[in-house]
């Protein structure tokens, strides 16, 4: 849709422009957070920030600088992320601490951190106090999802304590874009409730279809080290459900990987062939499926007209097909 390719573009000259401001910085510090925003992604979070603005005001121009904050909120944990997962591909490309090492990466990292908080400084008066609190909850939240994703699954999660591990590490960001989007629009206390909670739905059925892309995307077209979860003994959905259908050779199987000290190419094989058979992915896709019908009643009870609406349907339908 002309809509999203507009808004895509523009975030794309924001961004450009916020690495011309960094010019005072040293080249080769300058070079590595240049290198991360080239490699542009999805721009899922400033998207969907503008088109919940959008369901309620038409002059978006007014608020690119909290969506490029988003957007460089959303680097700074990818960049972090893949320290910590220890992945060394990332949007097609080399990760940063692939490139240049973890101490260049956490500092790349937190520049775009620092720098999304001084876009969000630029906020309007009337609206900065909601803004930052809700950023600075989103980010506390995140960092506990994320602290509970490397704690990896020597302790077998339930679906519940997944469910609250992924909600923190990637819906809340979702959930607080389109939030965000409703502040600056001046949206009603439930249109702006109601757009927290489509980004929740919305980040759970995203976060479960990445677990699916690990295990069954090609890293030509995913960009990402693949089976990467599996290697570092993540707690993903398809781990959870495996252990929850298995039988008891299975369980044993995935046990014992989970004890081993040492994943080996073979057991990573072993393990996807039990998500084979007991033809997990379908499971996942029919959950994923429920969030995404979920978040479409959120979309429903908003009190906006339904042509409104239409544009973060499509966006919605999109990420559904996503191959990356
Ligand atoms: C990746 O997010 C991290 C997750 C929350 C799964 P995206 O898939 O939105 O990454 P980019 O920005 O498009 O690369
Ligand atoms: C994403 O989790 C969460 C954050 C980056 C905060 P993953 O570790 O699954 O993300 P990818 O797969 O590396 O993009
Ligand atoms: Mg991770
Ligand atoms: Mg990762
Ligand atoms: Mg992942």
């Amino acid at each position: 849709m002309d809509e999203i390719r507009g808004i895509q573009k523009k975030i794309d000259e924001e961004i450009n422009a916020v690495l011309r401001e960094y010019c005072l910085l040293d080249k080769s510090f300058l070079n590595a957070v240049q290198y991360v925003l080239d490699l542009k992604g999805k721009r899922i979070r400033p998207l969907l920030m503008i088109l919940s603005y959008r369901l309620f005001k038409d002059d978006i121009n007014a608020v690119f600088n909290q969506a490029v904050a988003l957007e460089l909120f959303h680097n700074f944990t990818l960049v972090h992320d893949d320290i910590m997962d220890n992945s060394d591909r990332r949007r097609g490309k080399e990760t940063v601490n692939n490139l240049w090492g973890n101490d260049v990466a956490i500092l790349v990292g937190d520049i775009l951190l620092v720098q999304a908080h001084k876009l969000l400084l630029s906020t309007s008066g009337k609206f900065m106090n909601d803004i930052m609190s809700v950023f600075t909850d989103m980010s506390m939240k995140l960092c506990e999802g994320q602290f509970i994703d490397i704690k990896g699954a020597y302790e077998v999660a339930s679906t519940d304590q997944y469910i609250y591990m992924i909600k923190g590490k990637t819906a809340v960001l979702l959930a607080s874009c389109l939030e965000i989007g409703a502040i600056l629009g001046e949206a009603s206390a439930n249109d702006r409730k109601m757009l927290y909670e489509l980004g929740i739905n919305l980040g759970i059925a995203f976060q479960i279809e990445d677990d699916l892309l690990d295990v069954y995307s090609e890293q030509s077209v995913c960009g990402k080290n693949v089976k990467r979860d599996i290697l570092n003994k993540k707690k993903t959905f398809l781990l959870i459900k495996a252990i929850e259908c298995g039988d008891n050779e299975q369980k044993k199987k995935i046990y014992d990987y989970l004890h081993t000290t040492n994943v080996t190419p073979y057991m990573v094989d072993e393990i996807k062939q039990i998500y084979d058979t007991l033809r997990i992915s379908e499971q996942c896709k029919r959950i994923a499926s429920q969030y995404y019908l979920a978040a479409e009643n959120c979309i429903k009870s908003l009190s906006v007209k339904e042509q409104a609406k239409e544009s973060l349907r499509y966006f919605i339908k999109l990420l559904q097909n996503r191959k990356s």
